[in-house]
């Protein structure tokens, strides 16, 4: 493809045209405002979550029945991840994009020595197995088409300590991994994998385990962020979610894409930058 025809074929009012994508935890918080932005691209959508009332209600009543299929799917077992893949390809013909979204945190307990080994196990079940599971699945429908994208939410607990409980930090690095290796394995094939790493937003998963309203939780982290003047929401991660599905990252593979307004890079200690406040 020449680059004119990359930039000709390129329109941005529908950006994932003829494209057919499976988000995982696409029932709420980032994956269901994903869905609703790719769908608005063109693209059809399976949504695999295990709040099957919220999913089948927002196929039927938000994304519409002929773009959208609600399929219930629990990420930790296999048959289900499978199955997902197999519904989006019997569906709608194909997968071309993958967004292992599905995520947990587990209660909030600073100290290891109280830390349950029962909620470790549970978080890296859902939010490393069930990437690897997705990625795995997907790339057996993505090989024989030699293309696709695989995207996984990461977290900027995937790079930064401290900003998470041990187990959630664990599994984001490891989602990484994961994205680093895959993204080596699967570039023969012409299947790009990345990773997207938000800063805090206002979803239930987020003010669940801070423990805070929507409003009271955004002043909170709008006074730990480094970029002012801006609130992170999910059209944000939604936004760079497009970005890496879409033709137009088509040679970004193996990246952690951060969407933090530059949190994960200071160092508050040695800012050297800080201006009196008045
Ligand atoms: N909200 C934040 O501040 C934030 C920041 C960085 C990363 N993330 C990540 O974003 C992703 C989406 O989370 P969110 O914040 O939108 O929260 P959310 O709670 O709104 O969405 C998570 C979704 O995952 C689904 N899910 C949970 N366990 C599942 C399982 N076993 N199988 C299938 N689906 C399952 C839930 O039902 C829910 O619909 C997660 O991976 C999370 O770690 C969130």
């Amino acid at each position: 493809m020449a680059s004119n025809e990359i930039i000709s074929t390129t329109t941005w009012q529908r950006r994932l045209e003829g494209k057919v994508a499976l988000i995982t935890g696409g029932a709420s918080g980032i994956g269901e405002c994903t869905a609703k932005l790719f769908v608005h691209h063109g693209a059809k959508v399976v949504i695999a979550d295990i709040q099957d009332d919220l999913g089948h209600a927002l196929c039927a009543n938000v994304l519409g029945s002929t773009n959208s299929l609600y399929v219930h799917c629990d990420v930790t077992e296999e048959s289900q991840v499978q199955e997902a893949v197999a519904a989006a390809v019997e569906t709608f013909g194909k997968l071309d994009i993958m967004m292992n979204n599905a995520g947990i945190a587990d209660p909030s307990k600073p100290r290891i020595i109280d830390n349950d080994k029962h909620d470790f196990d549970r978080v890296l079940s859902i939010n490393v197995t069930g990437v690897f599971l997705g990625i795995k699945h997907a790339a057996q429908a993505m090989i024989p088409a030699k293309t696709g994208s695989i995207l996984s939410t990461a977290s900027v607990a995937s790079y930064t300590g401290g900003s998470a409980s041990h187990a959630y930090t664990c599994s984001k690095h490891a989602v990484v991994g994961l994205t680093k290796n895959a993204a080596v394995e699967l570039g023969q094939f012409g299947i790009r994998v990345n990773c997207l790493s938000p800063f805090a937003l206002v979803t239930p998963l987020a003010t669940k385990f801070v423990g805070l309203d929507g409003p009271e939780f955004e002043k909170i982290m709008g006074s730990k962020a480094n970029l002012k003047g801006v609130t992170l929401k999910a059209e944000d991660v939604a936004n760079a979610a497009l970005f890496l599905a879409s033709d137009e990252s088509r040679y970004v593979s193996g990246h952690n894409l951060f969407i933090d307004g530059g949190f994960s890079i200071v160092n508050p200690n040695i800012d050297i930058f800080q201006y009196p406040q008045n």
